[in-house]
C-alpha cells in the first residue's frame, strides 16, 4: 500500500481569487508525480452538488444552511475525500470547514460551538494537512466579484458581511498558524505562485 495522500484546502472571501490558484497547485503536485483529486465544497459528490444548488440559490434559515453544509461535507468525506487519501492520492478542495467558521459563524453569527459540534460529528478530528488562505481587504474582493458572472446568495451579501468573514478566517489562521497559511492575495500571480510553491515543498 502506498502512503496516504495529503489533504490541501483553499479558502478566502468570495473574490479573493483562490480558484485561479487551484489549477496551479494541482499542476505543481502532478509534476511531482502525485495523483491529484480536485474537488470543492459545498459539492464534490452528486448529492453534494445537488445541495450546493440549494445552498447557493434558495433562501433558508441560517441553521438549515449550516446543517446542509455539513451534510454535504459528510457525503464528501465518506464518498470521495477519505477513499482518495487512503489510496495515496492528494486531495485539493476549494473550501472546507474553515469556510463554515468564516461564513456561518463570522458572517451569519452562529455560535462557534455549534459548528465545532458538527465538525466533531463529521470529521472525528480529521483536518487538512495544509490550508491556503487567500486574504484581501473586502473592497478589493468586492471589485473582483462585481466583474464576475451573476452573483449567488453569498456573493450578494454586503461588504460588512465579507469583513466579518475575513476576520473569522484570520482569527482561525492565528489560532492554527502551522496549518493555515495566510497569503496576501493582492500580490501578483507570479509572487503568489512562488510563495505557494514554497509552502507545498514544505509539505512534501
Ligand atoms: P465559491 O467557493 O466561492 O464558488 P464560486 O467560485 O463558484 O463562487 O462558492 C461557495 C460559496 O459557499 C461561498 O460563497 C462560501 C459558501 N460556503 C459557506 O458559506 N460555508 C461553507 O462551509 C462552505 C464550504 C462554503
Amino acid at each position: 500500500m502506498s502512503a496516504p495522500g495529503k489533504f490541501i484546502t483553499l479558502e478566502g472571501v468570495d473574490g479573493a481569487g483562490k480558484s485561479t490558484h487551484l489549477d496551479f497547485v494541482a499542476g505543481w503536485l502532478r509534476q511531482k508525480g502525485r495523483e491529484v483529486v480536485v474537488t470543492r465544497e459545498p459539492g464534490g459528490t452528486p448529492l453534494g452538488e445537488t445541495l450546493r444548488g440549494l445552498l447557493l440559490h434558495q433562501n433558508m434559515d441560517p441553521d438549515t444552511e449550516l446543517l446542509l453544509m455539513f451534510a454535504a461535507r459528510q457525503e464528501h468525506l465518506a464518498a470521495l475525500i477519505l477513499p482518495a487519501l487512503a489510496r495515496g492520492a492528494w486531495v485539493l478542495s476549494d473550501r472546507f470547514t474553515d469556510a463554515s467558521y468564516a461564513y456561518q459563524c463570522g458572517g451569519r453569527g452562529i455560535a462557534a460551538e455549534r459548528i465545532a459540534a458538527l465538525e466533531t460529528w463529521v470529521q472525528h478530528g480529521f483536518q487538512p494537512d495544509l490550508t491556503l488562505l487567500f486574504d484581501v481587504p473586502p473592497e478589493v474582493a468586492e471589485a473582483r466579484r462585481s466583474a464576475a458572472r451573476v452573483a449567488d446568495r453569498f456573493e450578494r451579501e454586503a461588504d460588512s458581511f465579507f469583513g466579518r468573514v475575513r476576520n473569522a478566517y484570520l482569527d482561525r489562521a492565528r489560532a492554527e498558524p502551522s496549518r493555515i497559511r495566510v497569503l496576501d492575495a493582492r500580490q501578483g500571480i507570479a509572487e503568489l505562485q512562488a510563495e505557494i510553491g514554497r509552502l507545498l515543498r514544505e509539505l512534501e
